[in-house]
């Protein structure tokens, strides 16, 4: 499999963290010293079907294919207003695809693991080509009195389209139960059979120990990966990790022992994106340029689960017009 499209789309509305200490008791120097955010682009005005048909439309037309070219559309989304019809089903129609879809949760690492299914698909069902977009809205799942969970998301949406080739080197997934320590729920409709009231609860997270499970799986992962394929990390190019904390990026990129510039991010910008981020990141870097033909990239991503995906892959240079 390989990347041949790539798009990407933000909300309109940016917001500080001056702009929230205006209505919580928190400061821009916290944020930014615990996190490395300093703004993120919040939906006000659109909805994240917008974001992601944008995202989706940009990363057909990056890849010189049409609408009918594509034989399969995986969305990753953690939440949206819709339960059904999937988010999947939305964007096929804004774009005038028409093929399956589905809407995947992989949490965080929903990218990576559509990408995994997708070199699944491609390698053993009768499909050329996969339009994948990762499309989230993690600010309507958190509580904005949290001050702990609240400044540290932002709405986004990004697209990849792949088809056969020789792109991907190796991925690896993981899953292990931790249901505790992150979680959002949703209150289920009452029946006359079972009377327990639910309650929606905003997003639960145990800060310290998030971080400590992302940056341990996160470096398992990136180690697995390398030692599998006889690789050191200086022989990477660059490491497009998941944007959720820039401590978090420092961790690995310490462990690893390599050079700041092989680490790029756009947290600063955009907050944590949930899968949306790998996406944008590797969007604006492509469109900058940065990303050389033949660079060997590693991904890796963490989330709520928890669940991780990693990935190398050798990219190849893509033309926008
Ligand atoms: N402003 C000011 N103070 C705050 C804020 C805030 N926004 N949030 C928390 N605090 C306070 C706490 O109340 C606490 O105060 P106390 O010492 O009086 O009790 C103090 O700051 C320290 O809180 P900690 O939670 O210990 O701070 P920590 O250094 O761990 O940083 C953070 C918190 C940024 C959340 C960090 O733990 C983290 O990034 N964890 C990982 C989060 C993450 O990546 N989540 C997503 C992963 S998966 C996915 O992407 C969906």
């Amino acid at each position: 499999m390989k990347i041949i499209g790539t798009g990407s789309a933000l909300p309109e509305k940016v917001v500080t963290n001056e702009m929230l200490a205006g209505f919580l008791d928190t400061s821009d120097e916290w944020i930014t010293t615990r996190t490395g955010i300093h703004t993120r682009r919040l939906l006000s005005t659109e909805k994240l079907r917008d974001l992601a048909f944008k995202a989706a439309k940009a990363a057909l037309e990056s890849s010189g294919l049409r609408p009918e070219d594509i034989d399969y559309l995986i969305c990753s989304n953690v939440a949206n207003s819709y339960v059904s019809p999937s988010l999947g089903s939305i964007v096929l129609g804004q774009l005038g695809c028409c093929c399956p879809t589905f809407d995947m949760n992989g949490a965080c690492a929903g990218l990576v693991y559509s990408l995994d299914v997708a070199d699944a698909f491609l390698k053993s069902k009768d499909v050329n080509n996969i339009l994948i977009v990762a499309a989230e809205e993690p600010s309507r799942f958190c509580s904005w009195h949290d001050r702990a969970t609240c400044v540290l998301f932002g709405d986004g949406a990004s697209a990849l389209v792949v088809t056969k080739g020789e792109g991907f080197v190796d991925f690896r997934v993981t899953g292990k139960t931790h249901t505790d320590v992150m979680y959002y729920k949703r209150a289920m409709e009452p029946t006359p059979f079972d009377r327990v009231e639910e309650k929606t609860m905003p997003l639960v997270m145990e800060g310290r120990e998030v971080f400590r499970l992302a940056v341990e799986a996160s470096m398992e992962d990136v180690d697995v990966l390398l030692e599998r394929n006889g690789m050191t990390g200086a022989e990477i190019d660059m490491f497009l990790l998941h944007q959720a904390n820039k401590r978090i990026i420092e961790c690995i990129r310490e462990h690893l022992g390599q050079p700041k510039e092989k680490f790029p991010t756009n947290i600063q910008n955009y907050g944590n994106t949930s899968s949306a981020s790998i996406g944008i990141l590797m969007d604006e870097l492509s469109r900058a340029g940065k990303l050389k033909d033949g660079a060997t990239l590693m991904l890796s991503a963490f989330g709520g689960g928890f669940v991780t995906g990693a990935a190398i892959l050798k990219w190849s240079e893509i033309q926008y017009n």
